[in-house]
Parts: structure tokens; C-alpha cells; sequence
């Protein structure tokens, strides 16, 4: 074993000065390495731009990817085989400031130590809450070397000392951009080219570190420049995304055997990168998709109930205001329709529409305000409250495309309801429901005109 360090600290020095050395394509050298002779290796793990998506809704096939649950059992598998391994996330766990965006933030920062994360860096949507969320739930791996904010305290870089006596070191730089009004919030940010020039070298000779990596937050183009300009930083792990919504994860930008890998968006798969540390350096990468094949990890359970039953709260105190909003509601339902447009209405009862309600209660989504919006009418908007409340405007029904009816139901000589594709798409979102077409979901419930 000490042999191989000394092997691989000799890499190591290559490596810090590649333009010294050639070296032969990492796949040529990978397979050198026979199976008895298996070089040793670590694991590195990255994940970010979570975006909130602690759980995913189950509204289509093609949307069921990720979840916090799913990636805690991915991790666990993980670990179960690899003694090295290590986990980290590039930020932008959260999304934006809201009611239920606070209680997904407090699962976030909960989850991130039972799935034994050993860095997180902070991304500029991860500000959403102030310092608190940093401060919260003993997650002691918030990392972000080059920024400073008053009440939260950051790590500068963590070192991971691996069986094999190799130390990685991770340092966490977010890109100044990202925080137009940085100064107004006392957070102030060095800009990551000079920090590196200035502090690189001392940090990793302080903290006697042999393999540095990098966590970024920012775009492709400064992770790019950072990979040529510094060629001690073997790896860079890149979170943040202009594109939430895109579902094609980025492939690894790769140098003989140092690269930059992407994090996939909204939690839908874990990068794992293996390091090779033997003779013949190499890194080698994959994705871990977070499908319905992988079952929830069993330790996420009681936070994620807790999760629940919060949202659950928190739905209950905007149905007490929904009861009154209810006194003067436009929506009348499909039912004070049927006297003028019996056939529509008929026709709707056996669509999907028809039945949302029921298919989310059935999901056990019923009482939590992120799912109800798209499978009712009118909610916060003085339509459904909650069943108890407004049984008759529970599911998808003419009111929900048309609008508010009340009006035309008493005099309907003026214009009403206009609707086409981008009414639809409201809640067909790309992100629920990747395959819609209007074309051709617009045959299935096709009505009007006759
Ligand atoms: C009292 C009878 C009556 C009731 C009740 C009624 N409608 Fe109508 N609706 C009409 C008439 C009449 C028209 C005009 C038909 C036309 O011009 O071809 C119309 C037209 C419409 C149009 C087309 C409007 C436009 O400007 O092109 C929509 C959409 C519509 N109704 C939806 C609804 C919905 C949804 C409900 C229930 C919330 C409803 N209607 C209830 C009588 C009614
Ligand atoms: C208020 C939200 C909402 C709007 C607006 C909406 N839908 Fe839907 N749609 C849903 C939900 C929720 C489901 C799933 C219902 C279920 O299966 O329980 C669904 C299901 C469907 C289905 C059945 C899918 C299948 O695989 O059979 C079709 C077709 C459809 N919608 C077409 C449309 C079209 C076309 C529009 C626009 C004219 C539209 N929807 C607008 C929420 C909406
Ligand atoms: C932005 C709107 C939107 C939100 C929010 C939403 N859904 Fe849906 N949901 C849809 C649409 C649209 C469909 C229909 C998709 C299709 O037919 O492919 C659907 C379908 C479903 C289905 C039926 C899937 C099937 O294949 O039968 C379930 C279950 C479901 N949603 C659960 C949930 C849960 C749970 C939540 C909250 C975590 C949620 N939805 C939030 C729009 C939404
Ligand atoms: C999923 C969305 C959706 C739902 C639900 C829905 N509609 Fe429509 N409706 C549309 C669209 C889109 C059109 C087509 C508009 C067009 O072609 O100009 C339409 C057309 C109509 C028209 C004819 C308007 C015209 O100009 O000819 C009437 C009337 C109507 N809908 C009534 C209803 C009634 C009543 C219900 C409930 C039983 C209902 N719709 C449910 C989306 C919906
Ligand atoms: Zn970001």
C-alpha cells in the first residue's frame, strides 16, 4: 500500500504540471489494470441543483426520476461496496423563498448528514433563507471558500483523509456573478481566478493535502477556464443550471485524467466518478439514474413524515383562509354547467380531468399544497379549498381552463373562457408531463364546436 502512495503522490506531481509530461489516453491505461491487479481506487459521488425536488410527484413515467429518499439508498449501495467514498453536492439545493420551500429546506439540511455528505457547497439560491439554513440541523459541511456572510460560517476547504493514507482536499468557490446584490445582503465575494492565485497553493500546503478537487458554482465557461488555468485542480464538480427544466444531463468535460462533471438537474441522477490511484491514472465516470427501480431508503422515512405532516399544517392554515376567500368564489362547477352544455359535460366525466382528484388522493397528495394546484379547480384562487370544504370543485374541470364562471352562468351573452395550448400547459408542464403534445392530448378531450 505505501508503495502504490508513493506511486501515486509521484502522479500526483506529474499531474500538477501536465504540460511536463505526455500521457498516453486514460483509456489506453485503464486497461492495463488485469483483475487481480484491480489499481486502488476511490469514489466520489456529486450531486446539485436539487432545486427543492425532494420527491418526485409520480405525474408521469418519464417526470419519476430522483428524490432525496431514492438517493440516500443509491448512496447506501454505494458505500456497501466501496471503502472509499466520498459525497458532495455543488449547490442550489433550493430553489426560491416560500412557505413550503422553508419546510423543504429544513429536510434538505437534515437529509445532508443521514446521507453522510462530506461537502456542500453553498449555491446562490441556497440564500433563500438567510443564514439560517446554513446555521441549522448540525450539517457541519457547508463549504464556500471565497465567500463571506455575516452569521454564517463556511467552511474554506475539508480534508477527507481516504484509508489509503491520501488525502483529498475540497475546496468550494461560487462565482461572484451569481450575486448581483451581494453587498446589500453583507455577503462579499472574491472573485474565484484571483482566490485561487492567491490562496491554492497555502491551503493545500497548510492543510498538507495530496489531491485537490473543486467544488464550483457558476457557469460552464468560468469551470473551463479554471481547469487550464490551474492544473493542480484535478477535479471540478460544477453545480448550477440557466436551464432547470432541461432533461438531458452534461457530459463530463475530460483532459486525459483530470475533468469537470456536471451536476444533473433537480436531483434526477448521481454522478460517480471512480479515481483510479494506481500506476495508470484514470478517471472514470457514470450516472446513477434515480428511477422507480430504486426503492426509498428507509432511514429517510421519518423526515420525509415529518416533511409531511408540516405541509399538511401549513395546507391546513391556507384552507381557513381559503373558507373565506369560498364566501365570494367565482367558480360554480361543471354541474351548474350541464342546463346549457349537457354533451360537454358529459363528454368531460369520462377524461382523466374528471378524476385528478381522486389519482392524487390515492397518491396521498391531496393535503399538500404542491400537488393539489394542478389536479383541482381554482385553488388559491377562490375555488377548491379542500374536500370537506368544496367537494364540487375537486378535479380538473371546466373552470379550470375556461375560468371562473359564475358570471357567464348568469348572463351568457358575453365572450368567456377562451382557452387553447397555453392553457394547458400551465400544469402539462415540461416537467410533469414530458410527452404532452397538444395535438394529440387535445384529440382525447376534444369538445366544443359542434
Ligand atoms: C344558461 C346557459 C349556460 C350556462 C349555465 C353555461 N353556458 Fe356556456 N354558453 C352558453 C351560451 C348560450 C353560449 C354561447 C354559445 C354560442 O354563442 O355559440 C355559451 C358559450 C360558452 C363558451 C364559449 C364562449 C365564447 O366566448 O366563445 C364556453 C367556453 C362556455 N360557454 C363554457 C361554459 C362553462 C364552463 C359553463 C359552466 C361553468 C357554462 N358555459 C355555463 C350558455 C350557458
Ligand atoms: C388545471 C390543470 C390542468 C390543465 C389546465 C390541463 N390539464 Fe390535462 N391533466 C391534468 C391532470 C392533473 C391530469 C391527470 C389526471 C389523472 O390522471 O388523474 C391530466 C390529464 C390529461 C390527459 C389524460 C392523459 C392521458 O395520458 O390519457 C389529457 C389527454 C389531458 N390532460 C389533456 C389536456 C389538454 C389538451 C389541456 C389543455 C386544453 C389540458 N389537459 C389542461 C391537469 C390539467
Ligand atoms: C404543474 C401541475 C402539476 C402539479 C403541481 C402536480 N401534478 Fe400530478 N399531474 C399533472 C399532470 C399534467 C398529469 C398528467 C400527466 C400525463 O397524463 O402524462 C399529472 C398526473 C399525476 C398522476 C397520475 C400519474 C399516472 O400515470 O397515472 C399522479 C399520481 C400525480 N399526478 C400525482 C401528483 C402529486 C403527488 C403531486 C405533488 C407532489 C402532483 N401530482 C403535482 C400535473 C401536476
Ligand atoms: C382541459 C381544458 C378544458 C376543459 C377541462 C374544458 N374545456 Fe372546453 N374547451 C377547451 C379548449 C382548449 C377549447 C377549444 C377552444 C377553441 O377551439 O377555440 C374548448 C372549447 C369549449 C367550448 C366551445 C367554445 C367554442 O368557441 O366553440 C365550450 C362551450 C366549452 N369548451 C365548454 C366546456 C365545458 C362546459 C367544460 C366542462 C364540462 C369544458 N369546456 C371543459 C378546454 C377545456
Ligand atoms: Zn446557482
Amino acid at each position: 500500500m505505501k508503495n502504490c502512495r508513493r506511486k501515486f503522490l509521484k502522479f500526483l506531481s506529474l499531474a500538477i504540471f501536465p504540460l511536463s509530461a505526455s500521457f498516453l489516453p486514460y483509456t489506453a491505461l485503464w486497461a492495463q489494470g488485469t483483475e487481480e491487479a484491480k489499481p486502488p481506487s476511490f469514489t466520489i459521488l456529486y450531486t446539485g441543483n436539487t432545486l427543492e425536488e425532494i420527491k418526485p410527484c409520480g405525474c408521469s413515467k418519464e417526470a419519476d426520476f430522483g428524490g432525496l429518499p431514492r438517493r440516500a439508498a443509491a448512496i447506501k449501495s454505494v458505500r456497501e461496496k466501496e471503502k472509499n467514498v466520498l459525497v458532495l453536492d455543488a449547490g442550489d439545493s433550493l430553489k426560491g423563498s416560500s412557505a413550503q420551500g422553508r419546510l423543504k429546506a429544513d429536510f434538505i439540511a437534515r437529509a445532508l448528514p443521514v446521507m453522510k455528505y462530506n461537502a456542500a457547497l453553498a449555491g446562490e439560491k441556497d440564500f433563500a433563507y438567510g443564514p439560517s439554513f446554513f446555521a441549522a440541523q448540525g450539517f457541519g459541511g457547508w463549504l464556500a471558500s471565497n465567500l463571506k456572510y455575516p452569521g454564517a460560517s463556511f467552511l474554506d476547504i475539508i480534508v477527507k483523509e481516504l484509508s489509503t493514507g491520501i488525502r483529498v482536499g475540497i475546496i468550494g468557490l461560487i462565482d461572484p456573478a451569481l450575486f448581483p446584490n451581494a453587498s446589500h445582503a453583507g455577503i462579499s465575494i472574491e472573485p474565484p481566478g484571483k482566490f485561487l492565485k492567491e490562496r491554492l497553493a497555502s491551503l493545500l500546503r497548510e492543510n498538507r493535502v495530496d489531491i485537490p478537487a473543486l467544488l464550483f458554482h457558476g457557469s460552464d465557461t468560468q469551470a473551463n477556464e479554471i481547469l487550464s488555468e490551474f492544473p493542480a485542480i484535478k477535479i471540478i464538480v460544477a453545480g448550477h443550471t440557466d436551464d432547470p427544466e432541461n432533461e438531458t444531463p452534461k457530459e463530463p468535460v475530460q483532459r486525459e485524467e483530470r475533468g469537470i462533471f456536471f451536476a444533473d438537474n433537480r436531483g434526477r441522477r448521481i454522478g460517480e466518478i471512480t479515481v483510479s490511484q494506481g500506476e495508470a491514472p484514470a478517471l472514470r465516470h457514470r450516472w446513477i439514474t434515480l428511477d422507480a427501480s430504486i426503492n426509498d431508503d428507509p432511514d429517510m422515512e421519518p423526515l420525509y413524515a415529518e416533511y409531511k405532516e408540516s405541509a399538511k399544517k401549513l395546507f391546513m392554515e391556507k384552507s381557513e383562509k381559503g373558507k373565506k376567500a369560498r364566501e365570494t368564489s367565482p367558480y360554480v362547477s361543471a354541474e351548474s354547467c350541464m342546463p346549457c352544455h349537457e354533451k360537454i359535460v358529459s363528454g368531460w366525466r369520462l377524461t382523466r380531468h374528471a378524476r385528478a382528484l381522486e389519482t392524487l388522493e390515492s397518491e396521498g397528495g391531496s393535503f399538500d399544497p404542491e400537488c393539489v394546484g394542478c389536479h383541482v379547480t381554482g385553488y388559491g384562487s377562490g375555488g377548491y379549498v379542500e374536500r370537506e370544504v368544496t367537494p364540487e370543485l375537486g378535479n380538473v374541470q371546466c373552470e379550470s381552463c375556461h375560468g371562473p364562471g359564475k358570471e357567464h352562468t348568469a348572463d351568457s351573452s358575453k365572450p368567456y373562457g377562451k382557452a387553447n395550448e397555453e392553457t394547458c400547459r400551465r400544469c402539462h408542464t415540461r416537467s410533469k408531463d414530458p410527452r404532452f403534445s397538444f395535438k394529440e392530448y387535445w384529440e382525447k378531450i376534444r369538445h366544443g364546436g359542434e
